[in-house]
């Protein structure tokens, strides 16, 4: 099988190339390849895959309040384009999104049939990637994850780890619920996914949910430094980009094929585990 991941550099990607090593690669990610800049198209066809996996995107939630337009320009105009190259070739599509295109008005774990209402710029582009995908390509997989962190690349789980090294205090929100997501056990359930004929939107998270503040106060307590968390609220931190305060998605069509990943505090627990022999080992 040959495969073409975008976004290879990122954190999913980066555990992508890990769990897919048995396959043909063909890995694309900037300055070289640039889905808003010249021959995107041809970059990909050349590699004639199988399967496009396209985890590239404008991720910060952010940045993509004060710059709209690039925002568009590469969650939506660029999938269209990855979309229209994986077509040509005649090759799967997988593609990246996120819990963020729901509202958090629901309160019970999102169903991919849910309604989608973006509170915030990423979320829109990300949806109109979405339905650019789905529209010019019928092979597609939208692969909607949550919460992603992983060895490579800035997140959440090193930020806090980071935090708890110098700081006594550490200042987090409670009132956002939703699922982290180890980006190697994604690797893996997109692995697995390959296997299936599924296609339209599947959910794919850690299983359980959490607010930030309970995600933080885990990374601490494992990491084992006699630090205070403290819970704050949503509006106390004045975030540029607004925010679903709930954000769980079920995982139903998944399950059903007999995928699953590991509940979030089992994989938060190993990927410390693994950081930790990683820096004793330097
Ligand atoms: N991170 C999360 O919490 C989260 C949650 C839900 C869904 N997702 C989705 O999951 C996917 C993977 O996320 P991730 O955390 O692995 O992202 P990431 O670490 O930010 O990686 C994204 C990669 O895309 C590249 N990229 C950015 N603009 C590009 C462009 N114009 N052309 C080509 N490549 C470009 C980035 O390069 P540079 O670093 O040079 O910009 C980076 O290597 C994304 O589609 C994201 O939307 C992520």
């Amino acid at each position: 099988m040959r495969i073409v991941i975008t976004g290879a550099k990122g954190q999913l990607g980066h555990e992508l190339q890990a769990v897919l090593a048995e396959y043909h690669l063909t890995l694309l990610d900037m300055p070289a390849f640039d889905v808003t800049g010249p021959d995107v198209e041809r970059k990909i066809t050349d590699a004639r895959p199988n399967v496009v996996i396209h985890a590239a995107a404008f991720t910060n939630v952010d940045e993509a309040e004060h710059e709209p337009q690039r925002a568009m320009a590469v969650n939506a105009e660029g999938t269209e384009r990855v979309a229209r190259a994986a077509a040509d070739s005649g090759a799967r599509l997988v593609y990246l999104s996120t819990d963020y295109v729901f509202d958090g008005s629901k309160q019970a774990p999102y169903l991919e049939c849910d309604e989608a209402n973006p509170l915030n710029v990423y979320g829109r582009t990300k949806l109109e990637g979405e339905r650019r995908a789905l529209a010019r390509h019928p092979n597609t997989v939208v692969v909607r994850t949550a919460w992603l962190y992983g060895m490579h690349g800035r997140n959440f789980v090193k930020a806090i780890a980071q935090a708890a090294s110098t700081q006594s205090e550490i200042r987090v929100v409670n009132d956002q619920r939703g699922s982290p997501t180890y980006a190697g056990d994604l690797a893996r359930a997109i692995k697995a996914m390959l296997g299936t004929d599924l296609k339209g939107v599947v959910h794919a998270t850690g299983a359980g949910d959490c607010t930030w503040h309970e995600f933080a106060s885990e990374i601490v307590s494992l990491i084992g430094l006699p630090r205070r968390v403290v819970q704050v609220s949503t509006a106390e931190m004045a975030r540029p980009a607004s925010r679903p305060g709930y954000s769980v998605l079920a995982n139903a069509i998944l399950y059903g094929q007999g995928i699953r990943l590991p509940h979030w505090k089992d994989a938060l627990a190993q990927f410390l585990r693994q950081i930790k022999v990683e820096v004793e080992a330097k």
